[in-house]
């Protein structure tokens, strides 16, 4: 499959991610049952794995988006914030909900910008966590696959806006 100039190929497969998100929604809910915590759903790549994440979760909850960006092409650059946090996260128990952790900076800039709310606690979810050899700043708690350094599509994720829509994980062809 080509996106603009690169070609990918199938790397996790809508079914096996669709059990996983299962999985991980159940051990929330064993985690968090009684504290009604707040999904933070980071836009755009997150868009996907978040509605899969909480509809899967059958607990009480509330859901608040953010918008962030970081990545240009398949390069990381400066992250943006576009859209903070408002008094729906005070002092509440948080769940972001990531697409990927790579180096960390994204999910790292965004607990800056909640601390000032006092969060009773702060849970990073992502689909995946990339294994990379700089050491992450900070990982995710709770990761659906543990992947290595290759820039992937789908599921959310984008290649310049392209592949967000694609049901399965694609990796590109080295
Ligand atoms: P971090 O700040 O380095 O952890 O990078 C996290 C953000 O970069 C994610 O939310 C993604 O939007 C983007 N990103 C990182 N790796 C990839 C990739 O392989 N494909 C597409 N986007 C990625
Ligand atoms: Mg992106």
């Amino acid at each position: 499959m080509r996106l603009h100039d690169l070609d990918f190929e199938i790397f996790i497969s809508a079914a096996v991610i669709q059990e996983r998100v299962k999985q991980m929604a159940s051990e929330l809910h064993s985690r968090f049952q009684h504290k009604d915590p707040v999904f933070v759903i980071i836009l755009k790549g997150s868009f996907i794995f978040g509605a899969d994440l909480v509809r899967a979760y059958p607990g009480k909850c509330e859901v608040v988006f953010t918008r962030v960006k970081s990545y240009s092409g398949t390069e990381a650059g400066a992250i943006q914030l576009f859209s903070g946090f408002d008094e729906t996260v005070r002092e509440r128990d948080i769940i972001i909900i990531e697409d990927i952790v790579d180096s960390g900076k994204t999910v790292f800039h965004l607990q800056q910008e909640l601390a000032p709310y006092r969060p009773t606690s702060v849970t990073i979810v992502a689909l995946l966590q990339k294994k990379i050899l700089r050491p992450n700043l900070i990982k995710a708690d709770i990761a659906g696959f543990e992947i290595p350094d290759v820039f992937v599509v789908g599921c959310g994720l984008d290649y310049d806006e392209l592949g967000r829509n694609l049901p399965d994980v694609y990796a590109v062809v080295q």
